[in-house]
């Protein structure tokens, strides 16, 4: 196994290994050692059916239920499907693709998955790329200043903030009962296996800073999104049919894009995501 980290600021590649073989503990454990060092890891050309991609999701941890059943294969709930012709749920009737602007997923959970996995079944020959944002380097390029400012601030995470720029996907009362609506998470997350920090804020679900009077907290908020919003941090992943891609929700922002033929062209990734432990 060999890591090819990209020219960006996070991301490696990783060759020499096929997934589907039965990797021995050395393996894992270097698969996991760079997951949290490089943040997003690509291994590219596997061939992975569903059952198989579960199976080499344990790799990284458990899986933790996906949110919308109406998206997962129904054999496989764990699995969710990403595709072109996901319709928009939210109430136009119209198709949307989802996932088309900056997030880090499902924060508003006590517990918010640790990581998100991705199988490129079939991919646009061009556009359908997705971005993604090391909120790590990006903690690292604050200032001392605002480090000592946000440390042991709080942000309260909804499941749709007022500041989202797009409409999420309505849930059904029964989703809202059993997942939640909100919680509390440090701005200045601690990562678990390597101890370093990154901004926990997430888009389209922080709503403001905890015990912060409002005027104060859209400030700071609007000024580290402005931060966080800059090219240095950022990797854009061009996808290949039979990419395996895993990300590290606790340390990267990430976004779909929308730019791609979907009249002539297909998008269809498998996602899994892992359980993660309660942000600290
Ligand atoms: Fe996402």
């Amino acid at each position: 196994m060999k890591i090819h980290p990209f020219d960006a600021p996070l991301g490696a590649e990783i060759t020499g290994i096929n997934l589907t073989d039965d990797l021995d503990i050395s393996t894992i454990k270097a698969l996991n050692e760079a997951w949290a060092e490089y943040i997003v890891l690509c291994i590219r050309s596997q061939n992975l059916t569903p059952r198989e991609f579960l199976k080499v999701g344990r790799i990284f941890g458990e899986p933790f239920e996906q949110l919308y059943g109406q998206f997962n294969l129904p054999e496989f709930p764990d699995v969710g499907v990403l595709t072109h012709m996901d319709g928009d749920t939210a109430g136009s009737g119209k198709r949307k693709i989802r996932g088309t602007s900056w997030h880090t997923d499902a924060s508003y959970f006590e517990h918010p998955p640790a990581g998100t996995m991705l199988f490129a079944v079939n991919v646009p020959s061009d556009g359908g790329d997705t971005d993604f944002m090391s909120t790590r380097a990006a903690y690292n390029a604050l200032s001392e200043n605002m480090k000592k400012r946000i440390d042991g601030l709080n942000a309260v995470h909804v499941y749709e903030s007022s500041r989202s720029p797009r409409r999420l996907i309505k849930r059904t009362e029964d989703q809202v009962k059993k997942f939640g609506d909100q919680f509390v998470h440090p701005i200045a997350r601690t990562h678990p296996v390597h101890g370093e920090k990154s901004i926990y804020l997430n888009p389209i679900r922080v709503e403001k800073i905890d015990g912060m009077d409002n005027t104060e907290s859209d400030a700071l908020i609007d000024k580290l999104h402005d931060h966080l919003f800059q090219p240095r941090f950022h990797y854009r992943h061009k996808w290949q049919i039979g990419d395996f891609l895993i990300w590290d929700n606790r340390q990267a922002l990430h976004q779909a894009n929308d730019d791609y033929d979907w009249k002539t062209q297909e998008r269809k990734l498998y996602r899994i995501m892992t359980k993660g432990e309660r942000p600290i």
